[in-house]
């Protein structure tokens, strides 16, 4: 059945983090922009506590678990002491991405099928908390299939080859990409989200894909409130995917 609602919105707060480490200063704080966020709209905070550390740090964690009010979705790959942690600070949420420290962001969706057997015990483990788990892939059916198996109710499908498309044509066929994707996962029962490389002239046309629960978008709001204020760049986001 697809959903005829409006998605949501899930803030993600790293580069507010990014920023405060440039200097290892004690602002931005991260926690002040997940509140403004959920004043202004937000159904949901995101932050990826990567291993390299790059912007989110363990305590932000901490305080976003005390603090946020929605829904804290943690970003984060399979590694063991990543797991450890989440099962630790037990977010609402966990999304399982892959991770490789060379990559300025998040690159593709985590490719399950040879990595079955260790997502598997994430997955197992975080669920134990009651942590709702969420597998971040690329917009393929064989990467959909595979996470049906492990029987996940949830996923993200990766926007980045719509968003990063270099002409119309090309942007038309990874749009028609998502739109089947998202309609056969919905097909095997999966909640749909969507997310990466979002922004404020791209993110109005998968908002009008039927059947996507929420977007997560980060850097475009961090930018745009870097110019006009964290509550101003949610609403604005907001009004933009109704
Ligand atoms: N969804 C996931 C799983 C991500 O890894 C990211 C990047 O952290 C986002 C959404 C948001 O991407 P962007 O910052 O490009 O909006």
């Amino acid at each position: 059945m697809r959903s005829l609602k409006m998605p949501k919105l899930g803030v993600n707060i790293d580069h507010v983090a990014t920023l405060r480490q440039v200097r290892h200063g004690i602002e931005p704080e991260p926690v002040f922009a997940a509140l403004i966020s959920e004043a202004s709209g937000a159904d949901s905070i995101v932050a990826h506590l990567r291993e390299d550390r790059r912007h989110i740090q363990e305590r932000d964690l901490y305080l976003l678990k005390e603090t946020v009010k929605t829904r804290l979705n943690l970003e984060m790959s399979v590694a063991k002491d990543i797991v450890d942690i989440a099962c630790e600070v037990r977010p609402d949420q966990a999304t399982l991405v892959p991770e490789k420290r060379q990559e300025v962001t998040t690159e593709g969706g985590l490719d399950v099928p040879p990595n079955f057997k260790k997502i598997k015990q994430a997955i197992s483990r975080l669920e134990k908390q009651a942590i709702a788990v969420s597998l971040f892939i690329d917009p393929d059916k064989i990467q959909i299939d595979a996470s049906a198996k492990l029987g996940v109710g949830m996923i993200e499908l990766h926007t980045g080859r719509y968003a990063e498309a270099k002409n119309k044509k090309q942007q038309d066929k990874y749009f028609r990409q998502l739109e089947t994707a998202v309609d056969y996962a919905r097909a095997k029962g999966l909640v749909v989200n969507a997310g990466h490389g979002l922004d404020y002239y791209n993110a109005a046309r998968v908002a009008k894909v039927k059947g996507i629960e929420e977007l997560n978008i980060g850097y475009a709001i961090v930018c745009r409130a870097a110019l006009v204020g964290f509550a101003c760049a949610v609403k604005q986001m907001k009004a933009l995917i109704k």
